[in-house]
């Protein structure tokens, strides 16, 4: 399997970020090489892994992702070790200003793409945490994904926004990247208890039936905490629900990429999120 994969939805505070970093960790450690690129000016996958940073390396690079985007610095240049197989390509601030600065630059949407050279040497999958805008810079993940893995918060108005973003997948097949996918669409904040988690889940099946991963992401508080302790839910609570379903969705996802099919152990949406949320354990 070697993919690049934008996860991506306009829609703020979705799960890209958490889906983004947990799905990196969980691949790496089935034995996968993940690039993560954080092309998100909030940097929150940056910091989302900043603690208990694994490199031995002497000098880490300072570049990043603006490096990339505005001065052409190849990808596996920025990239640096952050866990066992998992290498980042963080954001910084001046991220801020690249979409207007991207703007003025030539081939402006195919600056990250032109910089994957060789990353198929070091990496095999690459995911892209993606802004929550359809702006230039997510511009440039869609453009240089082979797939797109969307997030869908289980709340009211899930699937407004969900008929755009899918009009500019279609768009970006037709101008720039005929080979752009749907990976998949996964659940996030799945609540068992609650009737409008199933409503949404049933909803986003009934349009798009092959493309809902089984395994949801039930709402997890450890979910929540590991990002301040810059740490994957793998590192903070291992045992968690939110850990689970990470590493079910990992399977699901290495299965699907590989083009086999879902592992039969993997959770479904219906056992999600069963209402044994584990906020009650002691923080590690
Ligand atoms: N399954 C979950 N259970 C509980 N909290 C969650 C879960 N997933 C994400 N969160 C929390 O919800 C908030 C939004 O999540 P996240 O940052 O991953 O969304 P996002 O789509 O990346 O947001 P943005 O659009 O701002 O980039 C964060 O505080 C995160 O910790
Ligand atoms: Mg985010």
């Amino acid at each position: 399997m070697r993919r690049v994969v934008a996860v991506a939805n306009q829609k703020g505070g979705v799960g890209k970020t958490t889906t983004a970093v947990n799905l990196a960790f969980a691949l790496a450690e089935l034995g996968h090489a993940v690039l993560l690129v954080d092309i998100d000016p909030q940097g929150n996958a940056t910091s989302g892994l900043s603690g208990a940073a694994q490199s031995s390396e002497p000098q880490q690079s300072t570049l990043s992702v603006y490096d990339i985007l505005i001065r052409n610095v190849p990808l596996v240049d920025v990239a640096r070790p952050v866990r066992p197989r998992l290498d980042l390509a963080p954001a910084s601030q001046d991220l801020v200003g690249a979409g207007i600065e991207l703007a003025t630059l030539e081939r402006r949407e195919r600056r990250l793409q032109e910089s994957l050279t060789d990353w198929q040497i070091k990496y095999n999958i690459v995911l892209i945490d993606t802004p929550p805008s359809l702006d230039l810079l997510t511009l440039n993940a869609l453009v240089a994904a082979d797939s797109v893995l969307i997030p869908i918060q289980c709340e009211y108005y899930a699937l407004e926004g969900l008929s755009s973003l899918m009009a500019t997948i279609q768009r970006v097949r037709t101008a720039l990247n005929p080979a752009l996918e749907v990976a998949g669409i996964v659940l996030t904040m799945f609540d068992a208890r609650n009737r409008l988690s199933h409503d949404v889940a049933r909803e986003v099946r009934a349009h798009f039936p092959d493309r809902l991963f089984s395994t949801a992401i039930p709402r997890n508080v450890r979910l929540s905490e590991s990002p301040s302790h810059g740490l994957s839910i793998f590192e903070y609570e291992a045992r968690s629900a939110g850990a689970e379903s990470y590493r079910a969705l990992a399977a699901e996802f290495a299965a699907r990429m590989d083009g086999r099919d879902a592992p039969a152990e993997v959770e479904t949406v219906e056992r999600a999120g069963d209402g044994t949320d584990d906020k009650d354990r002691p923080p590690p």
